[in-house]
């Protein structure tokens, strides 16, 4: 890393404690970049507050590619001395964890400096098998990752569920498992019993070892498992709330968020989100900090276009419903893609193939899934509704993939097209313009994006290392959308590796 750069973090940081990363968006804006460089260049102690194995960060360390789901993402950095954290808000599948040190196992790369809140939220294979059995049913289905967190945080909030800290008591474990399945058996056996068997087989079920043909749910094997996960992980599990809170102010602290406030259960685009609280106050809560312990939140923003993964509104998506569709689909991935529309660029004229063309140029396919991003043009309405809530600070994300794309779009207000609709103190009537985006499922569903167009920069942007030296055409857009939503841009990200990256310190 250069030492301009090194400066000019160091500037950005100056005076910060402790600093939140979040995404603006709908999550995969690359938080993990810059997670990895920041925990890797400033933080003492790098902590996760939300989510669970649902997120996925894929970090490039040279030529190595690593994805990891749980682990914080400044875990490569553990042999620097550094504290990683699982927060009491995360929802925490100890089978994941098992499996993800081992990988680090086989990388050499240590984690001596690792710790798991007591109180996090505890993921059980009955959360596993009703979140994919709830996706099976054609009616509400979310377009979830199945790795079982509305199930988990939906028990926390019915005081059903179990914690980290029950796995080290092996009677209150038995006891509290015991409750909690009397209420999910009946509910799983209103389904197609060969549906339950079939997801019980999978491998995140460990194949099949939870089965009973009795009862569904293979009590002891369960409990088998996890007294075996208490002992791998005994010495992890701690007060890390307290442990948090007494380093305020002294330590370096990074809080690392997962998804993005588009999906956060109470800021994002209900009911199309994730469960748990993906926003700044969210992140901070679960780790349990309040949002006034954050000096500085940097917001990610994936720009000039954007990208959403599973069901609900995009008004600015590239091919409307035919892309929602078309991704929605299992087998539509990378290699199928390529296969099939492996001549689409960022630049053909059909909306639909355009964005297929971003989606591969950018190679948007979910780290946890697989899953072919829904792609669209940056949207201001959207934008200017996260900053209200998470502040104006942003890291703007992957321009480069538009680096030879003719026309840029920008969606600068909505043109609400529904039927006529009370929202709140507002009546909306087809034609009405929002400035700001709306979460209400049906307004966001029914709005039109009103779009200006910019030339593209037409010109690769990856070498440049200065905000003065971007190309005019792209500054252009970037203070456009300042002028125009209230951002701050702090960080311009050129490409995946670490010093592919400016940093803005006007
Ligand atoms: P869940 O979090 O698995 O319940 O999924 C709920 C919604 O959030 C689905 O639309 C998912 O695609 C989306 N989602 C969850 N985690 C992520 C993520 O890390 N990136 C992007 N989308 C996510």
């Amino acid at each position: 890393m250069s030492t301009q750069l090194d400066n000019k973090y160091r500037k950005l940081l100056q005076g910060v404690n402790t600093l939140a990363i979040t995404c603006n968006q709908w999550g995969d804006t690359g938080k993990g970049k810059f997670v990895d460089l920041i925990a890797h260049e400033w933080a003492d102690i790098n902590a996760r507050g939300t989510g669970g194995a649902n997120a996925g960060h894929t970090i490039h360390l040279g030529k190595k590619e690593y994805v990891f789901h749980l682990v914080p993402s400044a875990i490569l950095h553990d042999g620097l001395g550094k504290i990683n954290i699982i927060g009491s808000g995360v929802a925490f599948d100890p089978g994941v964890i098992h499996h993800e040190l081992q990988l680090l196992q086989k990388a050499f790369l240590g984690y001596n400096h690792l710790m798991f809140s007591k109180d996090a939220k505890l993921v059980l294979p009955q959360h596993l098998v009703l979140d994919r059995a709830r996706e099976k049913l054609a009616a509400g289905k979310i377009g979830t990752t199945g790795r079982g967190i509305g199930p988990v945080y939906s028990d926390y909030i019915n005081r059903r569920g179990l914690t980290l800290n029950d796995i080290l008591n092996t009677d209150v474990f038995a006891r509290k498992l015991q409750v909690n399945l009397q209420e999910k058996v009946p509910t799983l056996k209103a389904f197609d019993p060969q549906i339950i068997k079939d997801i019980m087989h999978h491998d995140h079920l460990h194949c099949g070892r939870f089965w009973s043909a009795s009862y569904m749910f293979d009590i002891d094997a369960i409990i088998e498992t996890y007294q075996r996960y208490a002992s791998e992980f005994k010495d992890m599990i701690r007060d890390t709330d307290e442990f948090l809170r007494s380093a305020v102010g002294r330590k370096k602290i990074l809080l690392e968020g997962a998804q993005g406030l588009l999906l956060s259960i109470s800021k994002g685009s209900y009911p199309y989100v994730t469960a748990s609280d993906c926003s700044k106050a969210g992140l901070a809560d679960g780790v349990g900090l309040r949002e006034s312990n954050i000096d500085l939140t940097l917001g990610i923003v994936k720009f000039p276009y954007m990208t959403r993964v599973g069901g609900g509104p995009f008004p600015t998506e590239l091919g409307g419903a035919k892309s929602a569709q078309w991704c929605a689909d299992p087998h539509v991935n990378k290699k199928y893609e390529l296969t099939t529309h492996g001549t689409s660029s960022v630049n053909t004229g059909d909306e639909f193939e355009q964005g297929i063309g971003i989606r591969m140029k950018g190679n948007e396919y979910g780290a946890t899934t697989g899953r072919a991003r829904r792609t669209g043009w940056i949207d201001l309405p959207l934008l200017r509704y996260a900053i209200r809530q998470n502040g104006r600070d942003v890291i703007l994300t992957k321009p480069d993939v538009l680096d030879e794309c003719e026309v840029i779009r920008v969606c600068v207000a909505y043109e609400y097209q529904g039927e006529p609709y009370q929202l709140g103190e507002r009546f909306l009537r087809k034609g009405t313009r929002l400035e700001v985006a709306s979460m209400d499922y049906e307004v966001l569903k029914n709005c039109k994006p009103v779009f200006r167009d910019f030339p593209g920069w037409m010109t690769s942007i990856r070498e440049i290392r200065s905000f003065d030296q971007l190309p005019e055409k792209l500054k252009n857009i970037i203070i456009f959308t300042e002028n125009n939503t209230g951002m701050k841009t702090r960080i311009v990200s050129v490409g995946a590796d670490r010093d592919d990256t400016i940093v803005v310190t006007e």
